[in-house]
């Protein structure tokens, strides 16, 4: 029949784009996390990938690459500004991730998101077969599943929140949160990154809507106030490809670039690691700041530990993460101003973004890894220190609210990076921790990890989504 049987719906295509001189558009393979989820299950299935070109005014046509046809979604700088750079990432950002930084309300944004919203869900319904699936990817599209399924009632429609959902207390602010919970239960299945963000929305729904619960299955009143569709609402936690990141660092090249990476910061006792997008949901501020009461209190010195933080750019033109970058180079410039010597830094700041092989070069290099976010869904980065590290060296220290550290206490050592004195006590710990305590952790992060790919994920949610009785079953 016509149409794409598997079609995924995300902000993002997993390809960059680039005009020449010439005006002529070309594009290459960006390989993120979600494409590398994806792509087994696209290549088994006819499978269609519907995101945004990436630049304003970027057109066009649908084409086929790595055997799945990718439709791009053109987008105005009128739209970047209020549906990406506004709604998405200065409203609900912030309000999913706990009000760290402070949600801005404007209904000319919310306009652009839903406009936006409809034209994904326009494209979507035009590659769909009859009876496929549609699986639709994060906050960005919260309202395209049930746009779509008015467009096209025949489709079996997934969606999930690869973010964190909000505490209904929290989630209440949002002047449009009615339409964002209809938008959802336009799915079949919401997923989410963890049991408590699935509950999380199941409150919800019973606190704004008239729809009824039962469990994890949301029953929907339909127009004339009888039962209608029945909805699920689950936890799938993401990985990555676990397989890919420790073949990388086992090769001899990257280990070599590690031993490289060492000898470049001067064979510290201790190498110190961050990797963020440069967010501040992260908790890079904290993390800096209890590195450098850690060196004023000389429980740690330049000559002997080094923390070296890759800040990869992110959004830069929305105001919370310019103001966010200018206090991260303002606060690692007075601590290696104040704590660093000749040849010796106390923090190495890199402003970029680096390929995977870059990445696990530096987990493995690093003896102790720290991922200290206020607020996060999962965290990846966690994820692929783990991977990387074949070899049971190196401590992981894990933000207490992360998606990661429900599924993987106790092997990290867990801090709670509000607690400035907590952190600096378990950093210091994990710089001095033994050998074999070091093994031991690695080993169960390792066994939990590496039994959980990004591709059973993929086909966990698509079993369930599948096994969804087609809608006609319910009367
Ligand atoms: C988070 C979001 C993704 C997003 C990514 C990068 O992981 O969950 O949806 O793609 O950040 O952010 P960006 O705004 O550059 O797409």
């Amino acid at each position: 029949s016509e149409g794409y049987d598997l079609v995924v719906v995300a902000n993002r295509l997993p390809v960059d784009f680039s005009v020449g001189d010439d005006g002529q558009v070309d594009w290459q393979r960006s390989p993120g996390g979600l494409v590398t989820a994806l792509e087994p299950v696209m290549r088994e299935a006819d499978g269609a990938w519907v995101g945004w070109s990436g630049a304003p005014d970027l057109a066009h046509e649908p084409f086929e690459a790595d055997g799945m046809l990718l439709v791009p979604v053109t987008l105005s700088a009128a739209e970047i500004e209020r549906y990406y750079e506004g709604f998405s990432n200065d409203t609900l950002w912030p309000l999913y991730h706990d009000v760290i930084a402070p949600p801005t309300y404007h209904r000319q944004w919310f306009d652009a998101y839903r406009r936006v919203n409809q034209r994904f869900a326009e494209a979507a319904a035009a590659q769909a077969a009859h009876g496929g699936v549609v699986w639709v990817h994060d906050y960005q599209l919260q309202l395209v599943p049930k746009m779509l399924r008015d467009l096209r009632p025949d489709l079996r429609i997934g969606f999930f929140d690869h973010i964190p959902f909000p505490a209904v207390e929290l989630f209440q602010q949002l002047p449009w949160r009615k339409q964002i919970i209809e938008g959802l239960l336009g799915a079949d299945l919401v997923g989410f990154q963890r049991g408590g963000d699935a509950s999380n929305f199941l409150r919800s729904v019973r606190r704004l809507t008239d729809h009824t619960t039962r469990g994890s299955i949301v029953t929907t009143l339909d127009e004339n106030g009888r039962p209608g569709r029945r909805v699920r609402a689950a936890a799938f936690p993401i990985s990555i490809d676990t397989h890919h990141f420790d073949q990388l660092a086992r090769s001899p090249e990257i280990e070599a670039r590690a031993k490289e990476i060492r000898a470049d910061l001067g064979d510290p006792d201790v190498m110190m690691l961050g990797v963020d997008r440069l967010d501040y949901t992260k908790g890079i501020r904290h993390r800096i700041k209890a590195y450098g009461e850690i060196l004023q209190d000389g429980r740690l010195d330049v000559e002997h530990a080094t923390l070296v933080q890759v800040a990869s750019p992110s959004r830069e033109n929305v105001g919370a993460y310019q103001d966010l970058r200018d206090d991260v180079e303002v606060l690692v410039g007075r601590i290696n101003g104040e704590f660093g010597e000749l040849g010796h830094s106390a923090i190495h700041y890199l402003h970029h973004s680096y390929p995977p092989e870059e990445m696990a070069a530096l987990y493995l290099a690093a003896d102790v890894m720290l991922v200290t976010s206020l607020r996060d869904g999962m965290n990846l980065v966690a994820k692929e220190y783990i991977a990387a590290r074949h070899d049971l060296g190196g401590v992981l220290v894990l933000s207490e609210f992360t998606g990661a550290a429900d599924e993987l206490a106790p092997g990290p050592l867990l801090v709670n990076p509000h607690d400035i004195d907590g952190m600096k006590d378990i950093i210091v710990a994990a710089a001095n921790m033994d050998h074999r305590e070091k093994r031991r952790r690695m080993r169960n992060l390792r066994r939990k990890v590496m039994a959980d790919d990004v591709a059973k994920w993929s086909k966990a949610f698509l079993g369930v989504l599948t096994a969804v009785p087609s809608r006609d079953t319910y009367v």
